[in-house]
């Protein structure tokens, strides 16, 4: 089967299957756990979750993409959640993004080829008094400009580098 590395080992969600096999109320949680495990879902997963659960991958699909929890592509090591609430929005939340994919090369929901940043996109953070605002990796950054934006991702991936 295919290529050695990168295989979605689909015998981990076995566990879940036998937890709620038949309920089809069940989707969401096992979406929730199938991610725990890998991290996003793969589109192995959400065939195999279809097969088993004997509903249709478009369902899995729909209810995967309509919960903004979930990911279809893996997540970078590094996730910057970027806030693009009202607040933030109105004092430039547009020019971080663009600074970020300046830095970057990546947009919203994508992973850098080498997989250490993640951007995602989200609503009100809860700071908005420091709008704009981002977090990586749960810790706020606020205040941000273009130029503080792409100085917090350079250090954050020298810091990686060194460990
Ligand atoms: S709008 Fe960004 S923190 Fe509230």
């Amino acid at each position: 089967m295919g290529k050695e590395n990168n295989i979605v080992d689909l015998a981990l969600l076995e566990p879940i299957f036998s937890e709620f096999e038949g309920d089809e109320h069940a989707l969401v949680t096992i979406l929730q756990r199938s991610q725990e495990i890998y991290g996003y879902l793969p589109q192995e997963v959400i065939y195999r979750i279809a097969e088993r659960m004997g509903v249709s991958p478009a369902k899995v699909m729909g209810v995967a993409t309509f919960y903004s929890q979930f990911r279809l592509k893996p997540v970078g090591k590094n996730l910057i959640m970027l806030c693009k609430g009202t607040a933030c929005h109105v004092n430039g939340a547009d020019s971080i993004a663009n600074a970020l994919k300046e830095e970057l090369g990546i947009g919203d929901g994508e992973t850098t080829e080498d997989g250490l940043f993640s951007i995602k996109e989200v609503a009100c953070l809860g700071c908005c008094s420091l709008s704009p605002v981002m977090m990586v990796n749960g810790t706020a950054y606020g205040s941000l400009t273009a130029e503080k934006a792409k100085e917090i991702v350079r250090r954050i991936a020298a810091e990686g580098a060194a460990s």
